[in-house]
């Protein structure tokens, strides 16, 4: 019965259905291909040990793991899965697309485990504030902002049930081996809801990515995501933190949409937006596409929900940039010829 879910005809972004048996003959099997063991999922961590973790999250710690032939990321949740959040997990296994981190299957015995498909390049926060990572090309970020969007347009309009991801910030959006933007997350908020007493109420979300509506009246709507979208792409630009720390020794801070504005509103921004420019890029970089980003980030951040666009208008925007973009960075071109394709449907 969930088997529509991944596949919208037509949509040529969608991943093919994967190999664990949720399409054609062996469709009986879905639901179990999906439910791990205890047991396998120790031996495939080497009982979870410290060598084996690679992140920690406000739910729990992430785990690398070889599980049936494939690299794997495990989530072990300081939590349980209530019955509403079990049958949850089933649907949201047959959601599928380029642009979402694939939930593999799960594990309820004890705690609850998340199975995900392992992404190689870590996270987009450490892509623009780890001095670890090579500083990312403009026409890079260009297509991260794209696969990003692309990936919440189709949770936004195209799942059955449609999602609202609530959490959406640059350490949610992870990396692939081939540079490209993946969603990861979405789906959990039903978890919190129902998380019962083991959780502290608490507003799903990250201070900085907020929009004022949802910090302060818990108005949840798509808008939600545009906004911290928005955020994202100001972070793109900038490698600046969501809250910036205006002062080490006190707890003054100031927003990213509040720094952004100010250099937005002035009648010629061009030499304020410079400033604010990773200077990782130095000169590399189209001002005027920047420019562009950045006024895509203003509309996403407005304080009225109603004025900021759609998913779908953003992905539209960010396409036309990246294909302008890609004249102005030559290896770029090779780079999204993925995109290309996806475009003319091969
Ligand atoms: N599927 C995955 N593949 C590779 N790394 C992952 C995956 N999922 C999560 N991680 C890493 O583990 C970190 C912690 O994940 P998470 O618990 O979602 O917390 P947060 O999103 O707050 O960082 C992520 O930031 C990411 O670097
Ligand atoms: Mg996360």
């Amino acid at each position: 019965m969930f088997l529509c879910l991944g596949s919208v005809p037509g949509s040529d972004s969608n991943k093919p259905v994967d190999a664990t048996g949720s399409q054609g003959l062996t469709g009986i099997t879905v639901d179990k291909s999906v439910e791990f063991s205890y047991e396998e999922l120790a031996k495939a961590t080497d009982d979870f040990s410290l060598a084996n973790k690679i992140g920690q999250g406000g739910f729990g710690a992430v785990y690398y793991a070889e599980l049936r032939g494939e690299k794997a990321a495990i989530k072990k949740m300081d939590m349980q899965a209530s019955k509403e959040f079990f049958a949850e997990l089933k649907v949201l296994t047959h959601v599928h697309h380029l642009n979402l981190v694939r939930l593999i299957g799960y594990c309820v015995e004890g705690s609850l485990f998340l199975v995900y498909e392992f992404i190689e390049n870590g996270n987009l926060s450490q892509h623009l504030r780890g001095s670890e990572k090579d500083p990312l090309p403009w026409s890079t970020r260009v297509q991260i902002a794209l696969d990003s969007a692309r990936g919440l347009e189709y949770i936004h309009e195209h799942t059955v049930p449609v999602y609202i991801h609530r959490d959406i910030k640059s350490a949610n959006i992870l990396i692939d081996k081939n540079f490209r933007g993946k969603v990861a997350d979405f789906g959990l908020t039903k978890l919190t809801e129902v998380g019962g007493a083991s959780l502290p109420t608490r507003l799903v979300g990250t201070f900085g990515y907020m929009p004022p509506e949802y910090a302060q009246y818990g108005d949840v709507s798509p808008k939600v995501d545009v906004y911290a979208l928005g955020v994202v792409l100001y972070e793109l630009i900038s490698a600046k933190e969501a809250i910036i720390k205006t002062n080490d020794s006190s707890a003054e801070s100031r927003g990213l949409v509040a720094l952004f504005e100010d250099v937005l509103n002035q009648p010629d921004p061009r030499e304020d937006l410079r400033k604010v420019v990773d200077p990782r890029l130095g000169e590399d970089y189209p001002l005027d596409s920047v420019r562009k980003m950045a006024q895509l980030g203003k509309a996403c951040t407005q304080e009225n929900p109603q004025l900021r666009p759609s998913m779908r208008s953003i992905v539209v925007a960010l396409m036309t940039l990246s294909s302008a973009t890609e004249d102005w960075d030559v290896g770029a071109f090779y780079e999204n010829q993925a995109l290309v394709n996806l475009m003319s449907g091969r």
